[in-house]
C-alpha cells in the first residue's frame, strides 16, 4: 500500500530476478496492471496514469 510509483519503478527497472518490462509493456498497460493490483484484494490505492509512468523513464 505504498506509492504506485514504487511499483512503476519496479516494472520499469526490474530488480534481482525480476525482469524490466520497459519496452515490453506500454505505459498505459503498466498503469492498468498497477491500478488493478493496488485496488484488488481489499486494497484501496491511489490511481497512477501513463503520464506519471512516462515521467519516471
Ligand atoms: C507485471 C506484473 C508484475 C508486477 C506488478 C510485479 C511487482 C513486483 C513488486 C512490487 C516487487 C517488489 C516486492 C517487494 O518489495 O517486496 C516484485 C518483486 C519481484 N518480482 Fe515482480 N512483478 C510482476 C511480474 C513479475 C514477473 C513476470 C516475474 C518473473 C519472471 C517477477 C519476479 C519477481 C521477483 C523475483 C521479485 C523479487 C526481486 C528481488 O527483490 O530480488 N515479477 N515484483
Amino acid at each position: 500500500m505504498g506509492s504506485g510509483v514504487d511499483v512503476a519503478l519496479m516494472l520499469i527497472i526490474g530488480r534481482g530476478e525480476m525482469p524490466s518490462f520497459d519496452g515490453a509493456i506500454s505505459s498505459e498497460d503498466m498503469a492498468t496492471i498497477i491500478n488493478y493490483v493496488r485496488n484488488s484484494f481489499g486494497n484501496q490505492g491511489t490511481l497512477i496514469d501513463s503520464e506519471i509512468i512516462e515521467s519516471l523513464k
